[in-house]
């Protein structure tokens, strides 16, 4: 747990792990079903970034049943149910407790190959890196309350939060030359990055130009349409992040951006990384994208330019 992993991982025989998380939160969009989706989506996500496959999951619900239609709740975890069917995953049980916000989400029990288990650290120098969702959910979401968002943008990130992890960890797994893997979530791009390499022998280097993100996103940012999660991801990671004169400030904002249900985050070595990328996007991920690439130089520390 010291190097903040996805998820637990405990190893059962020479040839079996299994991988245990938990992950829930209060509604980021008004419709129940949708945020079923995107709720299961990210609890999956975490076994994915570990390169592990879901076998089962339990629910995690909090509802305020004598306040709130009990219909919103069944749409909830229908929308769950929905996801964990698309990944595979059996639901066995679950829990609910009664509380003032809803609140949902999954605890995931996977598998992994003892072997094969993809932790956060691991980067090595040469390597490319690869993130296979657009950012800017966390700006979307602040949008979407504040009615600044267009039908466009508040699709494209729904759809994308609602999206599994699995087609591109499928690849990832066939890839010899994976070195690390993380998902994007709460710390945002940068953050997470800095989880890689913090107090390693490695740098990073991240071209800004190469970061995929949502249409619209550039308007919210250069507007100053932020959620108070990025200027504390921003607060907490500065000192160990250099932001060059090419990357303008609206960028490096993005690349602070917390993610809901974000996409994966991959250390590959670089002969591998375009044959890793091409297939990833015929798998239907089509905003993947090699963002930077892992450094001797730097230790510890993220060059952005
Ligand atoms: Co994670
Ligand atoms: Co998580």
């Amino acid at each position: 747990m010291e190097h903040g992993e996805d998820a637990g991982v405990y190893q059962l025989r020479e040839d079996l792990a299994v991988i245990q998380t938990v992950d829930f939160f209060t509604p980021i969009v008004d419709d129940p079903y949708t945020f079923g989706q995107i709720a299961a989506a990210n609890a999956l996500s975490d076994v994915y970034a570990m390169g592990g496959r879901p076998l089962t999951a339990l629910n995690i619900v909090c509802f305020p049943v004598s306040r709130l239609d009990k219909t919103i709740l069944r749409e909830i975890l229908r929308g769950g149910l929905d996801k964990m069917r698309e990944a595979g995953v059996l639901l066995v049980g679950g829990h609910s407790v009664e509380d003032d916000e809803p609140k949902y989400g999954l605890s995931v029990l996977g598998v992994v190959h003892p072997d094969r288990v993809l932790l956060n650290r691991g980067a090595r120098p040469g390597d490319r890196l690869i993130l296979t969702k657009p950012l800017g959910t966390g700006i979307a979401g602040t949008a979407i309350k504040a009615e600044m968002a267009s039908p466009e943008l508040a699709g494209e990130a729904v759809r994308s939060m609602a999206a599994l992890n699995a087609a591109a960890a499928a690849e990832i797994e066939k890839t010899a030359g994976v070195h690390a893997c993380t998902d994007i979530t709460g710390f945002g791009l940068l953050g997470h990055a800095c989880e890689m390499i913090e107090g390693a022998k490695e740098g990073i280097l991240i071209r800004s130009s190469e970061v995929p993100y949502f249409t619209g996103i550039r308007d919210l940012a250069e507007t100053g349409i932020l959620p108070a999660g990025l200027h504390r991801n921003r607060a907490f990671r500065q000192g160990m992040v250099a932001v060059e004169t090419t990357c303008p400030e609206w960028l490096a904002d993005i690349l602070y951006d917390p993610q809901s249900s974000g996409g994966l985050f991959v250390s590959v070595a670089a002969g591998e990384a375009d044959d890793l990328l091409h297939r990833i996007r015929a798998a239907g991920v089509t905003a993947a994208s090699i963002v930077g690439e892992v450094t001797a130089e730097n230790p510890g520390r993220i060059r952005v330019v």
